[in-house]
């Protein structure tokens, strides 16, 4: 089964080729983070502008990297929802249009589903047999999302704590702004962590138990606000670095996320866990949680660093689970959104 994936939800322009549910014949990433970084942030207009620059000659590229032609196709499978509304409508227009010049069936995918499915994910010159399985617990974690799913089967998932305000990504972009870092946020802190001291400052990590859910606003307002104290401390000669602040941010982001997860894998009883979506890309948090998975004895899906941020191979991965348990739907007349939970059932 080979199955075409295209994801247009954000900044990046995507499409990638998948043979039997997980094996990575090729993906292709476009990404436009130069074109926003004079910004400090991703402007919608130039997004979607780009991505319909963009799309058909990364498809193209994704079936030439892969040496498959249309015909070869089993399917297509499209990110619908959620993101940027004028993003995701390139891809979903493209994709409409390409299933119907090749009379392929078309499925639209939630972006969330496939940053879970990533887990499976495998290249396809290593050949590699599928290492994971369902069910798992996933912490979900990338720019507009924090949440922990119990994932139970293809499109049965519970929900079990969720951000309150920021996504942990969003934290990492906001602190990286008050910082003068730069963007993206989260490469830079993680970074400019390398040299400070992660227990320089001790930053207000948020508790909300026995509630899973997650809180980063409070952190994001106290490294704002010790950076306004900056010039009082510096003229009493305690002068932590950039390097430091940054440092201590992450470790607060990862402690947070890494207690949450603990609690959540004790509650349902959870032996495989996996962690996925662009933050889970962070060098600290990767490092605290192998020790984590270690001392728990959990099995551990913790993707490659192409496959954690924004890719279409995921979404081709998580289409293709969805057609081998008859769970696809395939007509053209879906809609994009902008807002969606990982478990709706607007479409698909
Ligand atoms: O999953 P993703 O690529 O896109 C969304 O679906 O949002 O995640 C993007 C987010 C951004 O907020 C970015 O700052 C963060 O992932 N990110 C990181 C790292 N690499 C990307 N956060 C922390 N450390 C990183 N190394
Ligand atoms: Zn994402």
């Amino acid at each position: 089964m080979l199955v075409l994936g295209i994801e247009t939800s954000c900044d990046e322009t995507s499409a990638a080729v998948v043979e039997n549910k997980i094996l990575v014949r090729s993906n292709i990433v476009l990404t436009q983070t130069k074109l926003h970084e004079p910004f400090g942030g991703i402007v919608p207009e130039i997004a979607s502008r780009k991505q319909m620059e963009f799309i058909a000659p990364v498809v193209q590229q994704a079936l030439s990297d892969a040496g498959i032609s249309w015909q070869d196709l089993d399917a297509i499978a499209v990110t619908n929802r959620p993101g940027l509304i004028g993003s995701l409508l390139v891809g979903v227009s493209f994709a409409k249009a390409a299933a119907l010049a090749h009379n392929l069936p078309l499925i639209p995918i939630n972006h969330l589903e496939g940053h879970v499915f990533s887990v499976f994910l495998r290249d396809a010159e290593t050949g590699e047999p599928q290492r994971w399985d369902l069910p798992f617990l996933c912490l979900l974690v990338s720019g507009g999302h924090t949440e922990l799913v119990w994932v139970k089967d293809v499109g049965d998932y519970e929900v079990l704590g969720r951000t309150r305000d920021d996504a942990a990504g969003e934290a990492f972009d906001k602190v990286a702004r008050a910082l003068g870092l730069g963007f993206p946020g989260g490469p830079v802190i993680d970074k400019a962590s390398e040299n400070g001291d992660p227990n320089a400052i001790a930053f207000p990590r948020a508790d909300l138990t026995p509630s899973l859910d997650f809180s980063f606003a409070g952190l994001k307002t106290a490294v704002i606000r010790y950076l306004k104290g900056m010039e009082e401390r510096l003229k009493r000669k305690s002068n932590p670095t950039t390097a430091d602040i940054a440092a201590s941010f992450q470790e607060a982001v990862v402690d947070m996320l890494l207690s949450n997860l603990e609690q959540a894998a004790e509650k349902i009883g959870a032996e495989r866990v996996a962690v996925v979506g662009g933050v889970a890309a962070n060098r600290r948090l990767r490092q605290k949680l192998l020790e984590l998975a270690k001392r728990r004895e959990w099995k551990l899906a913790l993707p490659p660093l192409k496959w954690c941020t924004d890719n279409a191979a995921m979404v081709a991965c998580s289409a293709s689970f969805r057609l081998e348990k008859g769970l696809a739907q395939t007509d053209l007349f879906f809609d994009a959104y902008a807002v969606a939970e990982i478990g709706d059932i607007k479409t698909g």
